[in-house]
């Protein structure tokens, strides 16, 4: 670089421009350079480049959380039907088209799938409850509250960017979707982790304990929260009690609470699915601001997961009337609109029979396969792996999050040398099944190094799969994994004696 800047003093240009171009190369900014890969991306490509190069090998995919299904057939219809029939206009240069020419929409996306996403909170959330009220307490957004989005992924840089400024701290959980992380540092914000409690979730009072942290050590106030339930990847649910309370702190602090909701549909057992959509507004004394126009609540949630949809990039969110303008003017310059075919094809996920009936058949799927996999765990046959000492929760997604514990890594001098990673690695390598270790959802600056000692297994996968897949971790985890363990441990054990 200084012989750069002298060069440039000397104002020789021609040189200057090839000493500058070798000694500074173009590397990006820095923001970009410090984002973190999201590994379950990185592990599915490397299985799908080791299967082009020997394609006999056939890897069991349970790294990756998306279904192994299709979209459901109504949708498929509605959008082959879509692309092949005269169109019904939706631009003004469409209308001549002898086929829909699927151009551009509304930025907030078709007014049809989006009145459908409004009736769907009705029916889904709100049943009980009467109409007219629930509109006065903005428990029901208007269809100008509702954004169609290239995915929930979308959603996020949406949110984020017309919520948060450059250094603005964001909370999430300790364990949780690697993603918020990752965009929220490339947009510059600060990360706020919080630590989750013993059932895996972040509740409010995990929130509280950051919050007087932060101002005891006088650390800039948090500024938003984000955090899935049901939780990728722990499977954690928050109550209908627990997002409420959650809520209410938010609404207290004045802390933009962004909720992902992508995995409701898909939960078991008891724990009832609640939107904190109906907690906008709702203060500690349990009233909500009649005129509530301006919450703090961000609903996030897509096609990706229930609705079976995830490559046709399409999510949605609920946004407070103060955000529509901006988030408006952010998806007309980032995205314009979501993808035409696919917010076409989508109306059919709603008040459609055969679509609810086709979904819930893969909800009754992933409910044996997670009964399969949580039996495994209760019946001893994995060697020194319990129920209730090594899994979470896995009341809702697709996603059952283990901890090995103390007894199955190997550690010395406090580095682990046999811990999650190198386990998935050995059992990718040997009988090609894929897990994902725990690093992509763990604090990366945990001194316990928590990414090293969990692993997450997806039962978004066939039954049959699922099965194969199972019965190959057994094998290895009894014959290969706690053996190598035990073998590490006692040669240390023994260097320490002769010593
Ligand atoms: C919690 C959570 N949120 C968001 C996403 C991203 O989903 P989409 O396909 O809607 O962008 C995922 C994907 O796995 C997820 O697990």
């Amino acid at each position: 670089m200084s012989s750069s800047s002298s060069n440039n003093n000397n104002n020789n240009s021609s040189n200057n421009v090839v000493t500058t171009t070798i000694t500074s190369p173009n590397v990006g900014s820095l923001r970009s350079n410090t984002v973190r890969s999201f590994k379950v991306m990185d592990v599915l490509q490397i299985t799908t480049e080791q299967r082009e190069r020997e394609p006999r090998i056939q890897v069991l995919h349970l790294e990756v959380g998306q279904p192994e299904t299709g979209a459901p057939k109504q949708v498929a219809d509605a959008a082959i039907q879509a692309l092949t029939t005269t169109s019904t206009s939706l631009t003004p240069s469409s209308s001549s088209s002898k086929t829909n020419v699927m151009g551009y929409t509304d930025a907030f996306g078709l007014v049809e799938l989006r009145q459908r996403i409004r009736q769907h909170y009705i029916d889904k959330y709100y049943s009980n409850n009467n109409e007219e009220i629930m509109m006065n307490n903005n428990m029901i957004p208007d269809i100008s509250q509702i954004v169609i989005t290239t995915g929930s992924s979308g959603a996020f840089l949406l949110a984020f960017t017309a919520c948060f400024d450059v250094d603005d701290v964001v909370a999430i959980a300790s364990s949780g979707y690697p993603c918020y992380r990752n965009i929220l540092q490339a947009l510059g914000c600060t990360i706020a982790t919080c630590a989750i409690n013993q059932d895996y979730k972040l509740t409010a009072i995990e929130l509280q304990i950051e919050i007087t942290k932060r101002k005891q050590e006088k650390l800039p106030k948090i500024k938003g929260l984000i955090l899935s339930s049901p939780s990728n990847p722990t499977g954690s649910m928050l109550t209908p009690t627990e997002i409420h309370d959650l809520c209410v702190l938010c609404n207290k602090e004045n802390i933009i609470f962004i909720s992902d909701e992508i995995y409701h549909g898909i939960s078991f057992g008891d724990v009832k699915e609640a939107t904190a959509l109906q907690y906008a507004g709702t203060d500690s004394n349990n009233s909500m601001n009649n005129n509530n126009t301006n919450t703090n609540i961000i609903i996030i949630n897509s096609f990706s997961k229930y609705y079976s949809m995830p490559g046709w990039r399409l999510g949605w969110m609920v946004v407070p009337t103060q955000y529509v303008q901006s988030i408006n003017k952010l998806q007309q310059n980032m995205f314009i609109n979501a993808p035409t075919i696919s917010q076409t094809a989508a109306v059919q996920c709603f008040n459609n029979p055969h679509t609810t009936e086709e979904l819930e058949k893969h909800v009754t799927k992933y409910t044996i396969n997670r009964g399969f996999i949580l039996d495994i765990f209760s019946s001893g046959k994995l060697r020194g792996l319990s129920l209730e000492k090594n899994v979470a929760p896995a009341d809702g997604g697709f996603y059952i999050y283990i901890d090995l514990g103390d007894d199955n890594i190997y550690e010395n001098n406090e580095n682990i040398i046999l811990g999650s990673v190198t386990m998935c690695e050995k059992f990718l390598d040997e009988y090609y099944v894929a897990f994902t270790p725990g690093i992509d959802f763990e604090d990366p600056n945990d001194l316990t190094n928590l990414g090293n000692r969990r692993f997450r297994i997806s039962y978004a996968g066939s039954t049959e799969n699922i099965k194969k897949a199972m019965n190959k971790f057994i094998l290895f985890w009894n014959t290969i994994w706690i053996i190598d363990i035990a073998t590490a441990k006692q040669t240390k054990k023994r260097r320490e004696t002769t010593k």
